[in-house]
């Protein structure tokens, strides 16, 4: 494709994408799509020759934009908000047709030194010290890894420069709360630590971990001969938001000489408003966070930002240093390959620098707490009607409700929770995901898409009353 052929194209593509977030509110939420009903309609093998482009755009038409499940569209409440604020997208945009590549600070000066500074500023903005240093990961899962392999080799004083942990006399043990997100699991297990050393360990009536248990947990491994190693603890669990006490957890990481990573995949982004910075009271005890600007800040996907205390230490784990990539500017900059676990990086930062620049703190932060205030909202809604419950304190943005007919209970009423879902995810007037509290099903409402104002939680309610109603009637 030529440049003039770009022009024409990219403008075309900027303004459906234009139309589109304009439009998008006229759409049903749910994606309408059947299993396999896309890839039916596109040839099994690549075109031998090349298309005219037009033909690639008008399946754009026929394929994606019929079948797309609308994830900004004002009334998705499903899983979490995954906010693409337009000026965020411009940056991917541009980061993606600069083409650059980050794979020493000599490869891509600008992409290095933005990351530095966008980075530095939400923390900042999260009121976190100077202690911290940021760097741009894909995900929260990879953050998590990263931290767990970090705490890893701080515990065997870097096992991986002998025989890893294959070597290790002792196991070594991670505990996290029974709450935290699938994605510590797989860190674990992708770490070497093997299921049978992580702890879940049991949480309070509000969903946290229980600081107590944790501590007996480590008190005991310690006297079977494992090693604790690390505590990850949550900040905004991904079924109920619920706060892990992250002081308590802090006080026992230095007691017993754990690593703490805390995962504020979620509740990270509330930080930038200082009214909830006591939910993660204590912050300063961790040794790693992960914050996933790309949920409810509004950097479009993907973008998470992991913060540690000790970067040098971070280096020493995850560095690597061939010949080619070697420069003379080592040891005067950031080389962020060796921050992570890819070598090539993106320019991931421009798209934070643009959010940050272009809706300023005081956007962002009036955004968050239109959020809140809709959430509690509607957390008053559900506990002022009969035959409604709320079953988890709403810490953020997120309210778990059950509609519970009079004498139903047990397995009756998971069939009627996931029927009356089932049915309002399928009107299409909005989209919220069920999910398991304490073995019974629920629905959770995730309110924090950009456009999500009074007036669709007042319609998401409406249509939960509505389809809870026509279930059990
Ligand atoms: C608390 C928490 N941690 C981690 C994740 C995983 O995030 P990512 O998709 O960035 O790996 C999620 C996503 O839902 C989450 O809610």
């Amino acid at each position: 494709m030529t440049p003039e052929e770009f022009r024409k194209y990219g403008h075309r593509i900027v303004d459906r994408v234009a139309d589109y977030r304009a439009g998008i509110a006229v759409h049903p939420v749910a994606s309408r799509a059947e299993p396999g009903s896309i890839k039916v309609h596109m040839p099994g093998a690549p075109p031998e020759d090349p298309e005219p482009f037009e033909d690639v755009l008008a399946d754009v038409e026929r394929l994606v934009m019929p079948n797309l499940a609308h994830w900004q569209h004002p009334r998705f409440f499903g899983y979490f908000p995954s906010n693409g604020e337009l000026s965020a997208v411009l940056g991917d945009y541009l980061s993606t047709g600069l083409g650059v590549l980050g794979l020493a600070w000599q490869s891509s000066p600008p992409l290095t030194e933005i990351e530095e500074v966008a980075t530095d500023w939400l923390r900042q903005m999260s009121g976190l010290s100077a202690a911290w240093n940021g760097v741009i990961q894909d995900t929260a899962s990879t953050s998590s890894l990263v931290a767990l392999l970090c705490a890893r080799e701080r515990t065997t004083n870097f096992s991986l420069a002998r025989g890893g942990l294959q070597g290790e006399q002792r196991p070594l043990v991670v505990y996290t709360s029974e709450h935290a997100h699938s994605s510590i699991d797989k860190a674990a297990l992708m770490a070497g630590f093997g299921r049978e050393n992580l702890r879940k360990i049991p949480v309070d009536a509000a969903f946290a971990l229980r600081a107590d248990a944790l501590e007996a947990a480590i008190r005991a491994d310690r006297a079977a001969g494992r090693i604790p190693c690390a505590i990850v603890a949550t900040t905004g669990t991904t079924t109920t938001t619920a706060m892990d006490p992250i002081e308590a957890c802090a006080r026992i990481a230095r007691e017993h000489g754990l690593w703490l990573h805390v995962d504020g995949a979620m509740g990270g982004s509330a930080m930038i408003l200082p009214e909830c910075r006591d939910l993660w009271r204590g912050i300063e005890g961790a040794d790693s966070i992960v914050v996933n600007p790309h949920k409810w800040l509004g950097v479009s996907f993907d973008c998470s930002v992991y913060y540690v205390r000790d970067p040098e230490h971070l280096v020493r784990v995850m560095s690597t240093s061939p010949s080619y990539l070697q420069t003379s500017a080592d040891g005067r900059v950031k080389n962020y390959r060796d921050w992570g676990i890819p070598l090539g990086r993106r320019f991931r930062a421009l798209k934070l620098w643009f959010l940050i620049r272009e809706q300023g703190v005081s956007g962002l932060q009036k955004r968050l707490r239109r959020d809140l205030e809709n959430a509690r909202w509607l957390e008053r809604e559900v506990r002022g009607t009969a035959g409604w419950r709320v079953l988890a304190p709403v810490a953020l943005q997120t309210v778990c409700a059950r509609h519970e007919p009079a004498g139903m209970t047990g397995e009756a009423l998971d069939r009627h929770t996931l029927s009356w879902v089932a049915a309002l995810n399928a009107s299409g007037t909005a989209y919220i995901t069920p999910a398991l509290l304490e073995g019974r099903w629920m629905a959770r409402v995730s309110v924090g898409a950009l456009l999500t104002e009074r007036e669709h939680v007042m319609q998401v309610w409406s249509a939960m009353c509505e389809a809870a109603a026509s279930a059990s009637a």
